[in-house]
């Protein structure tokens, strides 16, 4: 177990405009797995390969157990990576695919053997060790691939989407057998990928990164009830978390045909008059039937909205509604007996609210 310090790490790179990684701080303690999350160029892979060796920043450090590995060629930090869609050898067998990054190492054949059974077990591929890539499913060749890298028991692993290519049931098999062997493992890793459970799930920490720069450090949970940013706020959770332009009139908080007054012991965050409200489809209450009275003090914002669609998901219900200029989305469990446009009564609670700044977007 090995900690990773990634110190004001910057690279642009050759006839850029603008950095691919901006001054990134990022600390992984040993035995934590921290997922890099964030859109397509964001710089994910551009951190594992500075971390890999396979390029050198322009500015910053990283350091490994505390020690500048800057200027140490790959194969000597001890770091193993799996990448998405990882080439195996086609002639080799399984056997031989695993054991090879310990001949490398001059491991003698004893002790190499154990630790290829000692992997193979840990990844269900213990009957397949004689067969050659092309014998293999795509989730085997992956586990393959990952096997490759465990069975040398690396100081640090790093993931670039290993499980992108594979289709979505075996994306969730391999997803949580993945969590399991990391912990097994001990394993501290840098997790990349765009798939938000993914990293809800595998993850202890999860590191936001948005066009180079850090935006949100913190746990699943912190990420996903407390987002730092309408930018974070809109990337984790599906449906997304609501975001409705505000006004702040000192005394009510309006939002679409939505209105909150702050209960007496709440305080308004802002000196702003504008603002972005945020609130997650979950916290969206449809009532039915005959409709109480909301609770004085009026922190209950409720209103009747229009239908205008339906996604109807079996176990769960989207539903998008009209709030004035806005959408809504607001998410119900099992099936709705509602059809676009029907009025549905809707009611949101001002303890699920968050609350941005309209300008820089940043939480208040
Ligand atoms: N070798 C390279 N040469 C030039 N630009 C690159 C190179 N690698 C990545 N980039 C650019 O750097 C940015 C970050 O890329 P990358 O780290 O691969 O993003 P991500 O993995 O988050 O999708 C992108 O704008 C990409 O086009
Ligand atoms: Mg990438």
């Amino acid at each position: 177990m090995s900690s990773i310090h990634l110190r004001g790490l910057t690279r642009t790179f050759p006839g850029a405009s603008r950095a691919a990684l901006d001054g990134l701080e990022l600390e992984v303690t040993a035995g934590e797995i921290v997922s890099l999350v964030g859109p397509s160029g964001c710089g994910k892979s551009t951190t594992l390969r500075l971390v890999a060796g396979l390029d050198r920043p322009d500015a910053g450090d990283v350091l490994i157990d505390g020690r500048s590995v800057v200027g140490v060629p790959p194969q000597e930090r001890d770091v193993a990576m799996v990448f998405q869609g990882f080439a195996l050898y086609p002639h080799m067998r399984v056997r031989d695919i695993l054991g090879f990054p310990l001949r490398m190492r001059r491991v003698p054949a004893p002790e190499r053997e154990r630790a290829v059974e000692r992997a193979a077990k840990l990844l269900g591929l213990t009957g397949l060790l004689d067969r050659r890539p092309a014998q293999l499913s795509g989730g085997e060749q992956q586990r393959v691939a990952m096997g490759r890298a465990i069975v040398r028991r690396p100081r640090v692993f790093l993931f670039d989407e290993p499980l992108s290519n594979l289709d979505a049931a075996l994306r969730a098999e391999l997803r949580v057998e993945l969590a399991r062997l990391l912990r097994e493992l001990d394993a501290t890793a840098l997790y990349v990928t765009h798939d938000q459970v993914e990293a809800m799930t595998l993850s202890h920490r999860i590191a936001v990164l948005r066009a180079g720069r850090l935006e949100q450090l913190g746990s699943p949970r912190e990420i996903y009830e407390r987002p730092a940013s309408t930018f974070v706020a809109s990337f984790f959770g599906a449906p997304p978390m609501n975001l409705l332009s505000g006004r702040w009139d000192g005394e009510r908080l309006r939002a679409g045909t939505l209105q909150w007054t702050p209960p007496s012991d709440g305080r308004f965050p802002a000196a702003e008059a504008a603002v972005t409200v945020g609130f997650r489809p979950e916290h969206v209450r449809l009532v039915s039937g005959a409709v109480p009275a909301p609770p004085p003090g009026g922190s209950l914002a409720s209103a009747d909205l229009p239908v205008t669609s339906l996604e109807t998901l079996g176990a769960e219900t989207h539903v998008s509604l009209a709030c004035g200029d806005h959408v809504v989305r607001a998410r119900a469990g099992g099936f709705l007996n509602v059809a676009p446009g029907d009025v549905l009564r809707v009611e949101v609670p001002w303890d699920a609210l968050r609350l941005f700044a309209e300008d820089s977007g940043h939480a208040l």
